[in-house]
């Protein structure tokens, strides 16, 4: 994992976590009465696509399902205010807090503190440094997509196409968040192993529309012998393909093979189109595993220390077919 100076200004805290973790006391994550109904945190971390729409959504809608109260806060993109989000949870004396934490470092004094005031923690979709944090211990358990894999599988599928594009360029999510990394780290290795295919740039895009735009226009024109885009989340890999016909190219097997992660009704459509030509799900709707998995834990059942979703490929062999039950 990278480390930034951003990191360490806006988490000193963490630091300070970081330093105190070898002398802390191992003591199990903070228990959860057993009640009729709870009051608990929502922590999400931005709302600015709609993967983050359709997860707060499943979130809110689980919790009118059930009659318990969800406090909900978005970070808007900042790890600090996210910090800041989950102190004034600890102050209303929620239940538990449900937390995707934006990046794997900065959010930790918050899991800390909430352990500290004894509320439970459950990890949303987003992981965080397990040498500073861990399941069972300071946070319930991580309930998301296994991200290695969901990068595995697009460079698996590459290459199993046997196509002759094998010049990359990889646009890669938020800095210091655990999809970025490991959907990066899963894709990197395999290629690594095809000396024929070759990653010639890989930049964050922040997984935004026009940034991801902006990021393949430069990359773009600085290899324009790419032939395959693989973006971090639909969101780069839509601005990326707005790229591309600025540059008078064209997304799909005639010229540029483009492939995405998350898998939106809007990106579906494109495979469906010929534009991009693979997508592999990470599944946004959380809500009754969320709620599902807090109910157990009151109960006293042993929760796995990881649960992990599991996920579509959407394909052009299957995408029309698909596309309906695609967020
Ligand atoms: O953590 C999951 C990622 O975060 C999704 O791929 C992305 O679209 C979102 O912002």
């Amino acid at each position: 994992m990278k480390i930034t100076r951003r990191h360490l200004l806006i988490s000193s805290a963490a630091a300070a976590a970081a330093a105190s973790f070898a002398s802390r006391a191992f003591a199990a994550a903070p228990p959860l009465a057993k009640k009729d109904t709870y009051k608990v945190g929502f922590a999400q971390t931005e709302s600015n696509n709609p993967w983050r729409l359709a997860q707060t959504k499943s979130m809110q809608d689980e919790a009118a399902k059930r009659g318990w109260q969800l406090v909900y806060t978005d970070a808007a993109g900042s790890a600090a205010k996210q910090v800041a989000d989950v102190n004034s949870m600890i102050a209303q004396q929620v239940d538990l807090i449900f937390l995707a934490p934006r990046e794997e470092v900065p959010l930790i004094p918050a899991i800390m503190a909430a352990k500290g005031a004894n509320i439970p923690v459950i990890l949303l979709d987003r992981n965080v440094d397990q040498s500073l944090a861990k399941p069972g211990e300071d946070y319930v358990t991580f309930i998301g997509s296994n991200f290695v894999e969901e990068g595995q599988r697009v460079a698996d599928y590459l290459v199993a196409m046997g196509s002759d594009k094998k010049t990359i360029i990889q646009l890669e999510g938020t800095v210091g968040s655990s999809p970025a990394n490991d959907r990066k780290k899963g894709f990197d290795d395999v290629i690594a192993k095809h000396p024929d295919y070759k990653i010639v740039a890989s930049q964050s895009g922040d997984f935004a529309r026009d940034k991801g735009r902006q990021v393949a226009e430069t990359l773009l024109q600085a290899h324009p012998e790419a032939n395959v885009i693989y973006a971090h989340n639909d969101e780069m890999a839509i601005g990326a393909i707005a790229a591309l016909e600025a540059a008078g190219r064209k997304a799909g097997r005639d010229d540029c093979l483009v492939f995405s992660i998350d898998g939106g009704k809007e990106i579906v459509q494109l495979v469906v189109d010929g534009k991009v030509e693979a997508v592999v799900e990470c599944n946004p709707r959380f809500g009754p595993k969320a709620f599902d998995t807090a109910v157990a834990y009151a109960n006293g059942d042993q929760i796995p220390p990881v649960l992990i979703n599991p996920d579509e490929l959407y394909t052009p062999e299957n995408a029309a077919k698909l596309i309906g039950s695609a967020y």
